[in-house]
């Protein structure tokens, strides 16, 4: 079975992220990139990701019965909070707290995918119906019409780069593997164990 269109959009995006996160920690040695990661996180995960999210995905679960706060979108809404705060902290950091932002927030951002891409995304694929399906890949659309296709369309462009000059492409398995026991505690208490995917492939950029 296909995965449906809007999680496929939101599991694309989540390569960028992801590789982006990864690259964090190698960039202490060149400081000079950080304004334009710190945009990519800005415009590019939170605005432009977390928004479809937040306003989009996480409501039409809801919709569907699932709790706004507690388990999954309530633990799932903090990190995006948590995300922004860093993001915030490390737009303005010292050379003193460079080392610890970059490792948080690639912790963070990793973690956070992991959740979303085994736990809450099948949840998901079995939850919404095939119109909420439709309806919510026609509002993902508008959104990125809003946010700006060629906006978008950049911002994978640079995350493609970055990705390939610090080779952070795909978490390795046994990576894979810690992050997954690391999110078992939360798919327990939710109720939400299930088979785990192989993980996807970074999407050619456009
Ligand atoms: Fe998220
Ligand atoms: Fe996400």
């Amino acid at each position: 079975m296909s995965t449906p269109g809007p999680i496929s959009v939101l599991e694309r995006e989540h390569r960028f992220i992801a590789g982006v996160a990864a690259a964090l920690p190698f960039l202490e040695a060149s400081p000079r990139m950080l304004p334009d990661v710190v945009g990519f996180l800005r415009e590019y995960a939170d605005a432009c990701h977390h928004g479809k999210e937040e306003v989009l995905f996480f409501a039409a679960l809801e919709a569907e019965g699932l709790p706004p706060a507690g388990c999954p979108l309530g633990v799932l809404r903090n990190d995006h909070d948590e995300a922004r705060g860093l993001v915030r902290r490390l737009s303005a950091a010292d050379a003193a707290d460079l080392r610890y932002l970059l490792g948080a927030l690639r912790e963070l951002y990793l973690n956070h995918i992991v959740k979303e891409d085994y736990i809450l995304q099948p949840l998901a694929a079995r939850l919404l119906p095939a119109d909420a399906m439709a309806e919510l890949e026609q509002r993902f659309e508008a959104a990125d019409q809003r946010f700006g296709l060629e906006r978008r369309d950049r911002w994978e462009r640079f995350a493609t780069e970055l990705i390939r000059r610090f080779h952070t492409e795909g978490m390795a398995a046994d990576e894979l593997d810690h992050r997954r026991r690391h999110i078992s505690e939360l798919a327990r208490t939710c109720h939400l164990e299930g088979p785990i995917p192989p993980q996807l492939p970074l999407p050619p950029s456009t």
